[in-house]
């Protein structure tokens, strides 16, 4: 299998410098303009009225947006793009658009928290009732379909344990019962991870992380194959959504640099995991990327990198107390309900009602660090002084 789902012939550096973007369109200017817009104007009513040219009204689109939506295309290899106000409205969105009434959906017990609530609470207004399965299901996922099953949510690596899930086993088994397969691919971006080459149909993105990459705008993003752009196409008008021409921008000027980004997020979590692995106070790191992880060999067939994402365990006898020394006496780490921006960031990983297919040991203690593009030596000397100070 393929890793990208792209059709163009360049390489995934080059298409993230020039996708999305025609200078010749705009007097020759490298980037699109901010268009800040609602009214469009027609010439006249004979253009008006059949609706004859590309702008009606900003709620569908400009200039601004379609610039980066032609770039996410062309960089997802998907048949469209449609952009959201939040990573989580992108969850939303995608699952609107491929279910109805009385329909059955399968989410992976390790999503995004949100992504649970929105389908635990609003979905089942609409007839809609969600399942939660184990995310080592791969082919296997096809002993939980009903006649309903409609669609089969997948996120990896997963969200604050990180385990890996078989997507394209998944997708295979999903799509003998014509049901639609979605991934929250937040993690590897589309440059290390191309859901779509994997079987997916409708691969998501908390733009909001590192595709604007510097933590100032929220965005989502919905990239869609064939069968489900319809769809998706369809609900976002539908309900509405609409992002402002700033965050779109900074989106815009988020991917240009993603790669490199990337690149040394990947090698500076490489660098403090290899030093944090061997600490007296660590039981386990999480982080498919290392070898030793045992997602390690999914990772390897499925990704082409690694982001700044990922996790510990403290031996067990931690207590809550003591880890929450450790994160107070950070310093260059921030306590922050985010990631994907420069800056490196930590959080108590807490777990308590966030799985219901799978168990979990409560007594466990844990942190989920982003590790920014700070210098690496100078992380693990924080986290050095961080453990002394909660270990002595
Ligand atoms: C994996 C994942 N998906 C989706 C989201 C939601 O993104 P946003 O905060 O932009 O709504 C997040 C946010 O942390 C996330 O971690």
């Amino acid at each position: 299998m393929s890793h990208s789902a792209s059709k163009s012939p360049l390489k995934p550096d080059t298409r993230l410098a020039h996708a999305g973007r025609d200078p010749n369109s705009f007097h020759g200017f490298v980037n699109p303009p901010v268009v800040h817009a609602s009214t469009v104007l027609y010439p006249d009513v004979e253009t008006m009225v059949p609706g004859g040219q590309k702008y009606s009204y900003a709620r569908r689109g400009n200039p601004t947006t379609d610039s980066l939506e032609d770039a996410l295309r062309e960089l997802e290899g998907a048949a469209g793009v449609k952009l959201a106000n939040s990573g989580l409205n992108a969850v939303a969105l995608a699952l609107l658009s491929c279910v109805k009434s009385g329909d059955h959906i399968l989410i992976t017990d390790t999503a995004y928290q949100p992504t649970r609530h929105f389908a635990d609470t609003v979905l089942p207004k609409f007839g809609v009732t969600a399942e939660y399965y184990d995310p080592k299901l791969g082919a296997d996922i096809k002993t939980l379909f009903r006649e309903e099953t409609s669609a089969v949510f997948t996120e990896a690596p997963g969200s604050l344990t990180f385990e890996m899930q078989d997507v394209p086993a998944i997708a295979v088994a999903a799509h003998e019962i014509d049901a639609t397969v979605l991934m929250d691919n937040t993690w590897a971006t589309p440059l290390f991870c191309q859901p779509l080459a994997l079987g997916v149909d409708l691969s998501i993105q908390a733009g909001t992380k590192y595709i604007v990459g510097h933590s100032d705008a929220m965005l989502g993003t919905v990239a869609a194959s064939e069968r489900a752009w319809k769809g998706l196409y369809d609900i976002h008008g539908a309900i509405g959504s609409h992002v402002a021409p700033d965050d779109v921008y900074l989106g815009l000027r988020g991917l240009r640099t993603l790669s490199v980004r990337l690149e040394r997020h990947q090698r500076n979590t490489l660098a403090v995991l290899d030093w944090l692995k061997d600490q007296p106070q660590i039981e386990a790191v999480s982080y498919p990327a290392l070898e030793s992880d045992p997602g390690f060999a999914i990772w390897q067939r499925d990704f082409t990198g690694s982001s700044g994402l990922c996790g510990f365990d403290f031996k067990a006898g931690t207590t809550k107390e003591q880890a929450g020394v450790f994160l107070n006496a950070l310093t260059l780490f921030g306590l922050g309900y985010s990631w994907g921006g420069f800056e490196s960031l930590a959080i108590p990983a807490r777990l308590k009602g966030m799985r219901t297919a799978t168990s979990y040991d409560e007594t466990r203690c844990s942190v989920r660090l982003h590790i920014g593009l700070e210098d690496p030596e100078d992380l693990v000397n924080d986290i050095k002084q961080a453990l002394a100070r909660a270990f002595g």
